[in-house]
């Protein structure tokens, strides 16, 4: 039987989506990419060799995989353009491989300056964004204005709308923002150059995946970001401005829910975010620092350094009943090697009252952890892939996860290269 499995992030992004995709990739006939744009970023290492995706599907590695982009993401067609070249100057075939939904909106020039000049204006309660336009390519598409992929298509009717869209973008980054407005020539000229590298890659998508399931294939779908910077179910307003939640894999592709038959859900053994906004676990101590140091927390897109904090399960187990995630996997295992004494919050304390669960993520900032404490290891598990070779409080680290989230833990990562995982159980072979 066909299965079709999505792969999303339970924290706040950055769990390592992109190796678990790469990985299971070779399972599949395709990799969809659902909702998010170029803020994303995607580490694929493969022995030694290190490629960082924004949005080409992280399934691109793999000769005769199709990789596709769903309506729900949003397309820069330079960023798109910049990433084909990197991939093909490897030596990596992407044409004719690259399927792209005509109902993507298009991330253009002066998204990225209301973008910034945005972030500059909220001053203190800035988001940090990544800067690349996708908050207002989104706001674009809610307000029905947005120039999508297809309108590359009929260059007479673009043109004629994108005058109108520059005109009411220009006069919100000069009156409102006082900043410089963009060039209504210089942006026309730039997409209309890049439109011969995409119309050929316009495809049916939604048609596209039920040709595939209904030839008993399997398809992987390649979540951005996490659950906790979802638009709806994040901590808003510090989150990005899609739907990061596997419910999104059916809406940002058009295959319809009863066609996502598993959801697999990345964690990191501890948590990490780039950009402001809560964080009730964030260590701002020694520990803190070790494990930015060892797990390299640098953004892979903005190279901003990664806040750091313990594993929460409060937050993890809202993510698994928001987006039903059916197992976990559980990455950089390897990066608490050494630590003496682990910490997991199991609750939070909130005005002198304990809470197992969380709703409102508005009180997130005030919610103290409640810790249990758990022995470390000293042994090294960098690169193990069998189960029976961690360490035994590795496993007890791992099993105390699967007791307090009430879901299996399938695949468990030891370090960025593809070879260096433990799967227990095969996704697609359940
Ligand atoms: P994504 O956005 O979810 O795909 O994750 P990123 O690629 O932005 O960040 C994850 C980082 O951790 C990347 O640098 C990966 O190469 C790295 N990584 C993934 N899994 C592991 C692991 O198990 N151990 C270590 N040490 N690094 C890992
Ligand atoms: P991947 O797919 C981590 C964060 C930004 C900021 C917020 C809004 O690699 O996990 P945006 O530019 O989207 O409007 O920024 O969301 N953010 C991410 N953080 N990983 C990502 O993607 C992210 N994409 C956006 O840092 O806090
Ligand atoms: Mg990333």
């Amino acid at each position: 039987m066909a299965k079709s499995v999505v792969i999303i992030g339970c924290q706040w992004g950055d769990e390592g989506k992109g190796k678990l995709v790469d990985l299971l990739t070779d399972r599949v006939s395709a990799v969809v990419r659902f909702q998010g744009g170029h803020n994303a970023g995607h580490t694929l290492v493969i022995r030694g060799r290190k490629i960082i995706l924004h949005l080409i599907p992280s399934g691109i590695l793999r000769e005769d995989v199709l990789c596709v982009i769903g309506n729900g993401v949003v397309i820069s067609p330079s960023a798109l353009m910049e990433e084909i070249k990197m991939l093909e100057q490897q030596g990596i075939l992407v044409k004719g491989r690259l399927k792209i939904s005509s109902a993507c909106p298009l991330v253009l020039l002066y998204h990225v300056a209301l973008d910034r000049a945005r972030e500059a204006a909220r001053c203190k309660q800035a988001i940090g964004t990544t800067g690349r336009g996708i908050g207002p390519a989104y706001e674009d598409k809610i307000a029905r204005r947005a120039l999508r992929v297809g309108d590359l298509l009929d260059e007479s009717n673009f043109t004629a709308n994108l005058r109108e869209i520059v005109d009411y973008h220009n006069f919100i980054l000069r009156e409102y923002y006082r900043v410089e407005p963009v060039n209504y020539d210089q942006v026309l000229e730039q997409t209309l150059e890049l439109r011969s590298n995409i119309d050929h890659l316009i495809t049916d998508v939604p048609m596209l995946l039920a040709q595939i399931r209904q030839q008993n294939k399997n398809i992987l779908f390649e979540g951005a970001q996490g659950a906790f910077l979802d638009i709806d179910h994040g901590t808003y307003p510090y989150v990005t401005s899609s739907n990061t939640t596997a419910g999104g894999a059916s809406t940002g592709s058009g295959v319809g829910p009863l066609h996502l038959d598993y959801v697999l859900g990345i964690t990191k053994a501890y948590t990490t975010r780039v950009g402001y906004g809560p964080f009730p676990t964030e260590l701002k101590d020694d520990i803190g620092i070790h494990l930015a140091k060892r797990g390299q927390e640098f953004g892979a897109t903005t190279n901003r350094p990664r806040r750091c904090g313990w594993l929460d399960l409060v937050a993890l187990r809202r993510a698994i009943t928001i987006s039903s995630v059916s197992s976990l996997c559980v990455t950089k295992l390897d990066v608490l090697d050494g630590i003496e004494s682990l910490h997991i919050c199991i609750a939070y304390y909130y005005n002198g009252q304990r809470f197992d669960l969380l709703s409102d993520s508005k009180i997130l900032d005030r919610c103290e952890p409640i810790y249990i404490e758990l022995p470390g290891w000293q042994e090294i598990t960098a690169g193990i892939t069998e189960y029976d070779q961690l360490p035994h409080n590795a496993r007890s680290y791992l099993q105390k996860i699967e007791e307090l989230c009430g879901i299996p833990i399938d695949i468990v990562s030891t370090g960025a290269d593809r070879e260096q995982t433990v799967v227990l159980r095969d996704p697609f072979a359940i």
